[in-house]
């Protein structure tokens, strides 16, 4: 389906909308062809010898009222133009029962006509806007779902910003063409297409004169316009010269005069003021070349136009009020023609950023239940890894037949060099990334026939960068929670050792971090996220590097809340410092993706491998 189809298909259901808004542009293309229509009678008998409006003589007056309508003596016109001198000579006719004069009720017509056309301008564009800015939220929301379910491979391909940026200004981008370029669409499209019609069945001979002439006076606007940008891009090029030098010669300022280099930087300087003067001067040549040229072709259009004029009224087929209609209808098409040319360009902007909105929303979710997933009710026998390898980017494999068991209830330990797949390993149990090869079994199914959410629901991790939200503390601990049990809360906060700087805090649990943490000590962010974590109380912990960032005071305390985390819980524990991992039950050596020793601290100390290695580099004896 193509990126336009698919735009058109979010304003469906603001269909109504839309279609009241099309309505109301029609009936201010027809209220301005109306207004235009009035300009002969306005001049007859507004502004011409019979005039007659109340405060004039009586004498005159009274000579008028006596009379019915004067019909204004008829040019030949035909189909459409011939509709709207019916429907004016009703309204005339109409209206000149409650007012005195014939001049009043052309005047009160004229004002009625510019009332209509506004109303109908107020409403037209509000239903515009409407639909645009419902279509606007409905595109943000749709691309927010997509973003929240997608995984790890899409997050890493994509840049924040570049993902922000399509939830505001591509979206921001469709909206503009929806609500505002496409209102002067229709508006325009009417009105245009209704003076043309209004136009040719007022006066045809005219009009095919003009229809004929008018690519001589549109060509060279365009030709201008095509020109104008060219120009006025290489003039900014320019200017990027400029400050280029500029900002070197700014930042750089001191080796500039330390090198003596002061004459050289001032004669690049000069060079490139020099060719930015020049292309401005260009552009400016175009710009200034406009104006008088489009008027003086516009001029010489309009010369033989009334040429044409002069001979159509003295043949007696045209009248001057009719000959002042049609100019005024000519005149009339210049806004709608020049706003509709940049029409396409709103519309080609618009087709762009839906295709980076729906690039992301057609994105497949890499990792879906799969259709008989069922759910994770705890976990009773444990995990196993089995022969497990994973690349994430293909042939750079980070585990190569993998196989690991974390029984229940039981803290398994991963240590190894950087580098060694520790965190991948960490990162396939949520289901972040899917294995490639091998299987990962929690109480012997498959992670991959459990459900999603359940699984998640089961894990708690605690990682060296925490993420808190800027919200408050409570929030940040029962995150998720619509209802917060206080009990649990303040047990939650205790245990991880957090409980005495959050009552010191201005506001205690209801104080706001600020965003990511940051009114937060580093000890502090990673005890509120071991709070949260024990909060969840969740069946299968994972512990990545949860203290590594802190100095040796406040990872005694870090670790203290860790240790009521692990009480009797099936944990993945992940560190560097082996003093922190000596207490698991089985510690597992990893190196390039494999395991390659296991067994407890004393155990492995014995053997004299690559953990003995490790515990020599770091001091540890025994
Ligand atoms: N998101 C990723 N995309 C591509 N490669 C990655 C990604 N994350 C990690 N790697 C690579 O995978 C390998 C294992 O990384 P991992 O983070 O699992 O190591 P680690 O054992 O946790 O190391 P450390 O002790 O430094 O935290 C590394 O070579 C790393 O460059
Ligand atoms: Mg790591």
């Amino acid at each position: 389906m193509s990126t336009l189809r698919r735009l058109v298909a979010y304003l469906r259901p603001h269909a109504g909308w839309v279609a009241i808004a099309a309505l109301s542009m029609v009936g201010v293309a027809l209220a301005l062809i109306f207004m235009v229509s009035l300009v002969g009678p306005l001049v007859k008998t507004v502004l011409g010898p019979d005039a007659t409006l109340p405060g004039m003589s009586v004498g005159a007056v009274g000579s008028q009222a006596g009379s019915a309508v004067v019909p204004a003596p008829k040019a030949r016109t035909f189909g459409f133009a011939k509709a709207v001198e019916t429907w004016f000579d009703n309204a005339r006719a109409a209206i000149r029962d409650v007012v005195p004069t014939d001049a009043l009720a052309v005047l009160l017509l004229g004002f009625l006509a510019v009332l209509v056309k506004n109303a109908l301008t107020y409403l037209g564009h509000y239903a515009f806007y409407r639909a645009g800015l419902a279509t606007m939220k409905d595109l943000r929301d749709r691309l927010m779902d997509a973003l929240l379910g997608q995984s790890a491979r899409f997050y890493q391909k994509r840049p924040s910003a570049a993902l922000m940026s399509r939830l505001t200004n591509d979206v921001e981008q469709i909206t503009f063409a929806v609500s505002d370029r496409l209102s002067e669409l229709f508006q325009d499209s009417f009105t245009m297409l209704g003076l043309i019609v209004y136009l040719f069945t007022l006066n045809l001979p005219l009009a095919i004169v003009v229809f004929v002439l008018a690519p001589v006076v549109v060509w060279p606007i365009a030709h201008f316009g095509r020109k104008l940008r060219h120009r006025s891009y290489r003039t900014q090029e320019r200017m990027g010269e400029v400050n280029a030098v500029a900002d070197e010669v700014i930042k750089g300022w001191r080796v500039v005069q330390a090198f003596g280099m002061e004459s050289f930087e001032r004669r690049r300087f000069r060079e490139a003021t020099w060719q930015h003067f020049r292309a401005s001067l260009k552009t400016r040549k175009v710009l200034a070349l406009n104006a008088p040229v489009v008027e003086l072709l516009g001029a010489a259009g309009v010369m033989v136009l009334l040429y044409w004029a002069n001979r159509q009224i003295t043949a007696g087929v045209t009248t001057a009020e009719q000959f002042g209609t049609f100019l005024l209808g000519l005149y009339s098409m210049y806004q709608p023609v020049k706003r509709l040319t940049k029409v396409n360009l709103a519309l080609q902007g618009a087709i762009a950023s839906g295709q980076r909105v729906f690039e992301v929303v057609d994105e497949p979710v890499e990792i879906t239940d799969r259709p008989a997933a069922r759910p994770l009710p705890g976990i009773r026998e444990g995990i196993r890894f089995e022969g497990v390898s994973f690349a994430y980017e293909p042939e750079k494999p980070v585990l190569r037949d993998f196989s690991l068991d974390i029984p229940a209830g039981k803290a398994v330990a991963i240590v190894g060099p950087s580098g060694a797949g520790k965190s991948t390993v960490a990162q396939l149990l949520p289901r972040f990334w899917d294995v490639e090869a091998g299987r990962i079994l929690v109480d012997g199914v498959d992670l991959r026939d459990l459900e999603l959410r359940s699984l998640r629901a089961a894990i708690g991790v605690v990682t060296q960068e925490t993420v808190l939200f800027n919200t408050t503390v409570r929030a940040n601990i029962a995150y998720g929670q619509d209802v917060v049990d206080e009990a649990r809360l303040a047990a939650a906060a205790h245990a991880a050792f957090a409980e005495e700087f959050i009552r010191e805090m201005p506001q205690g649990y209801d104080t706001v971090v600020g965003e990511s943490g940051v009114k937060l000590s580093g000890g502090q962010r990673q005890r509120l996220a071991v709070a949260r974590a024990l909060y969840k109380d969740p069946p299968l912990l994972i512990l990545d590097e949860a203290t590594s960032a802190l100095d040796a005071e406040a990872e005694a305390i870090v670790q203290r809340a860790l240790e009521n985390l692990l009480h009797g819980r099936t944990t993945l524990m992940i560190a560097h410092r082996l003093a922190t991992v000596r207490a698991a039950t089985t510690i597992v050596v990893m190196d390039a993706g494999r395991v390659v020793e296991q067994g407890s601290h004393a155990e492995l100390l014995a053997r004299g491998g690559l953990y003995a290695h490790l515990a020599e580099l770091q001091g540890i004896k025994d």
